[in-house]
C-alpha cells in the first residue's frame, strides 16, 4: 500500500480524474457507502477545479494535457488506481476542433499513461461506443469485435485505447454509452427529452441510431465492482438494452406519463460529427464477471429511478 496520503492501510487509493463531472462526480457520491466500496477503497477527486466537489474529499487540481505537473502530482499522491473520465465529450466540438480534441482525449491519457508507469498504478479508462462504425447487423458487438471509428471524438478515444494497450502498464478500459440521470450543471439526452417533453414541445427522433443507454448511478457502481474484482483488459459496460433513439424518448414518455404522440419518428437528423448506426454493446463478459446479483439497469429501469429520486 501506498501511504503519501494518509489512510488505513487496508485501503486501495483510487484518484479519479474528471470528478468535477457527470460520471466522476456520480463515482463520488459512493465515497461514504462502505458495502459499495466494500470496505476496500478509498477514492480522491481531481479535476481541473473543484466546483461540484465538497470541501471535505481530498481534491487535487490535475489538467492531464500539462505533462510534467501531472507525473509530479500523481507521484505525490501515490494512487493505486488511477479511474480517468476526464475528456472532451461533446461530439460535434471535436469534430468542429480536432486540435483540442487530440490534445485532450489523446494526449492526455498518453501523459497519464507516463505518471502510472512512475507511480505504479493501474488505469482504469473511460471509452466509448463511437469507436464503432455501426454497420453490424445482427446484436451489439463484442469486445471482440474490431473497432473502426467515424467520428473524431470516436478516433481520439480509440487512439488512446490503443496507447493504453500498448503501453504495458496494468489497465481495464470500460466502453460506455448515452449517458443519462439528473445532472444539475448540464443536459443530457434523456433529461433533455423529459423536459421538451414536460413542456409539451413536439420533438423529432430518429429511428436509425443505436444505443445502450446507461444509467450513470449503475455504471458508477460497475466501475467500483470491476475495480473491486480487480478486472483487466476491456469491458463493454453500458445498460442491459439496445434501443433506437426514437424507441429511447417513448420510454421516456411512457415511464414519466408524458404525451408520447409529441415524438415524432424521423430517418435522418443533420449532425456535425457522423453517428454509428448500430452502436448496441454486448454485455455478456459483464454479467459473466460481475455476477448474477448485481443488477445492470436497463432503461425502465434507470428512468424508474429517476422518477423515484427526482433530485438524486
Ligand atoms: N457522457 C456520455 O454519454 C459518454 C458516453 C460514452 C463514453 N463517455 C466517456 O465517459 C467519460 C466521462 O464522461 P462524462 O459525461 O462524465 O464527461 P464530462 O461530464 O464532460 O466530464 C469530464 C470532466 O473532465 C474534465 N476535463 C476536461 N479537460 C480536462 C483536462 N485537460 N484535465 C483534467 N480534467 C479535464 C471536465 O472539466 P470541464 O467541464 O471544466 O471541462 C469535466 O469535469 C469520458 O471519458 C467520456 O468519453 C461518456
Amino acid at each position: 500500500m501506498k501511504n503519501n496520503i494518509k489512510i488505513d492501510n487496508h485501503l486501495k487509493k483510487v484518484l479519479i480524474i474528471g470528478a468535477n463531472g457527470f460520471l466522476g462526480s456520480n463515482i463520488l457520491q459512493f465515497r461514504n457507502e462502505k458495502e459499495v466500496l466494500n470496505n476496500h477503497l478509498f477514492l480522491i477527486a481531481s479535476d481541473l477545479n473543484n466546483d461540484n466537489i465538497q470541501e471535505n474529499i481530498p481534491f487535487y487540481n490535475i489538467d492531464i494535457t500539462k505533462n510534467k505537473e501531472i507525473i509530479k502530482k500523481i507521484i505525490n499522491i501515490s494512487p493505486d488506481i488511477i479511474l480517468l473520465t476526464a475528456a472532451m465529450t461533446d461530439v460535434d466540438q471535436c469534430e468542429i476542433d480536432k486540435k483540442f480534441a487530440t490534445k485532450i482525449n489523446v494526449e492526455g491519457p498518453k501523459n497519464v499513461i507516463k505518471a502510472c508507469e512512475k507511480s505504479n498504478s493501474k488505469l482504469v479508462f473511460l471509452s466509448t461506443d463511437f469507436i464503432f462504425d455501426g454497420i453490424k447487423e445482427n446484436g451489439g458487438y463484442t469486445e471482440d469485435d474490431v473497432p473502426n471509428p467515424l467520428s473524431h471524438y470516436g478516433k481520439t478515444k480509440y487512439e488512446a485505447e490503443l496507447a493504453i494497450i500498448n503501453s504495458g502498464i496494468d489497465y481495464l478500459i470500460c466502453r460506455s454509452a448515452v449517458l443519462y440521470g439528473w445532472n444539475k450543471s448540464k443536459l443530457n439526452f434523456i433529461t433533455w427529452i423529459l423536459n421538451k417533453l414536460k413542456q409539451n414541445e413536439k420533438i423529432s427522433m430518429v429511428t436509425n441510431q443505436i444505443n445502450s443507454p446507461t444509467f450513470v448511478r449503475n455504471l458508477a457502481q460497475i466501475l467500483l465492482k470491476l475495480i473491486e474484482k480487480d478486472a483487466r483488459g476491456i469491458y463493454h459496460t453500458v445498460g442491459d438494452c439496445i434501443l433506437n433513439r426514437y424507441e429511447m424518448a417513448v420510454k421516456c414518455a411512457e415511464i414519466f406519463k408524458y404525451k408520447s404522440d409529441l415524438i415524432e419518428p424521423i430517418n435522418y437528423f443533420k449532425q456535425i460529427a457522423v453517428r454509428p448506426k448500430n452502436a448496441g454493446l454486448d454485455i455478456s463478459k459483464l454479467k459473466n464477471t460481475i455476477g448474477p446479483d448485481f443488477k445492470i439497469f436497463d432503461l425502465n429501469d434507470g428512468l424508474n429511478y429517476m422518477k423515484e429520486h427526482p433530485y438524486d
